[in-house]
């Protein structure tokens, strides 16, 4: 893509971040982002929610607040009823309205298959945005819900899910990352993203290309749902994460024996993931200390750019 510069872009497609942001004012600028996707889940009022929670995501990763969205929405209106449509837009609404922000219109189309997803409009002081590029020598990286949606989704599509291991994806997926958004605004990050389709490492490295830094991973620190190793080694891994891991791997070195399967889940393809924060150390235990949940899985090197060390 052309890139494009303009005096109030202040975050364009250089970096591969979350949203674009646009300066309106010395005080506001614009976040805006669009996500959309087909149903990982039965229940069309919670496909509805995760669907705007994932979308929400990419405002809170560049440390702002939503403020109105536009529903988009892809169905096959002379093949199913129009009942499933109706509920995922109500789950869509509550989680809108829960994240504060304002439903101001939207747009569908008749399509073969369902999608369903939001252009969001955020708000930030421009002084604040928190970028892929301002990850430091020494930060701590924070990870704030645990990695394996991708992979416990293939087993539900297999049937081979339990019910306790849906519930925890479900769960994880349907919480905003509003509060973890807040908290790293409040102490300071200096870059986040949040986790989704190119899982862990991929999105890690955008971070890591931006910011000309490199970083260690702990992989025995990294939280995991707890059936996602069991489905991993029953070769329930989606074409998402194998390809990522195609892709990546060439950038990633390993010195610590780590089953072939917890490397699935480094590469697994998330669904409204969480964020990954990088911050310096004591700023790190302040934010676990506030938002509670969240693990420090490694910490940013100098060098070699661009490459993850998983130690
Ligand atoms: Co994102
Ligand atoms: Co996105
Ligand atoms: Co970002």
């Amino acid at each position: 893509m052309p890139l494009i510069k303009h005096p109030d872009l202040l975050i364009g497609l250089e970096n591969s971040d979350d949203a674009g942001v646009y300066r309106l004012t010395d005080d506001i600028a614009l976040i805006q982002t669009v996500d959309f996707f087909t149903p990982i889940v039965d229940d069309p009022f919670i496909f509805g929610q995760i669907a705007v929670v994932n979308a929400m995501s990419d405002i809170y990763a560049m440390g702002g607040k939503p403020l109105t969205a536009m529903n988009i929405m892809a169905f096959p209106i002379k093949k199913l009823p129009g009942e499933i449509l109706k509920q995922i837009l109500l789950g869509g609404i509550e989680k809108i309205r829960e994240a504060g922000a304002l439903l101001i219109g939207g747009h569908s189309v008749e399509d073969s298959e369902i999608k369903y997803g939001l252009s969001v409009t955020g708000i930030i002081h421009p002084s604040k945005i928190i970028s892929n590029g301002g990850a430091k020598p020494g930060d701590k990286l924070i990870l704030t819900k645990p990695l394996g949606t991708g992979i416990i989704s293939t087993a539900i599509k297999a049937g081979m899910a339990s019910e306790k291991a849906i519930e925890e994806i479900i769960t994880s997926m349907c919480k905003l990352n509003d509060k973890a958004g807040n908290i790293m605004q409040e102490v300071r990050a200096n870059a986040c993203t949040d986790i989704t389709g190119f899982g862990l490492i991929g999105h890690l490295l955008e971070v890591l290309k931006a910011s000309k830094v490199g970083a260690i991973i702990y992989p025995e620190r990294v939280p995991v749902f707890s059936e996602a190793v069991t489905c991993a080694e029953r070769g329930l891994v989606p074409t998402g994460s194998h390809l990522n891991r195609n892709y990546y791997s060439s950038r990633v070195k390993v010195d610590t024996p780590i089953s072939p399967f917890k490397l699935d889940i480094l590469y697994d393809a998330q669904t409204s993931g969480g964020l990954l924060i990088s911050l310096p150390e004591e700023r790190a235990k302040f934010f676990i200390e506030k938002f509670k949940e969240g693990k420090i899985i490694g910490e940013i090197i100098p060098q070699p750019e661009g490459r993850i060390l998983l130690h």
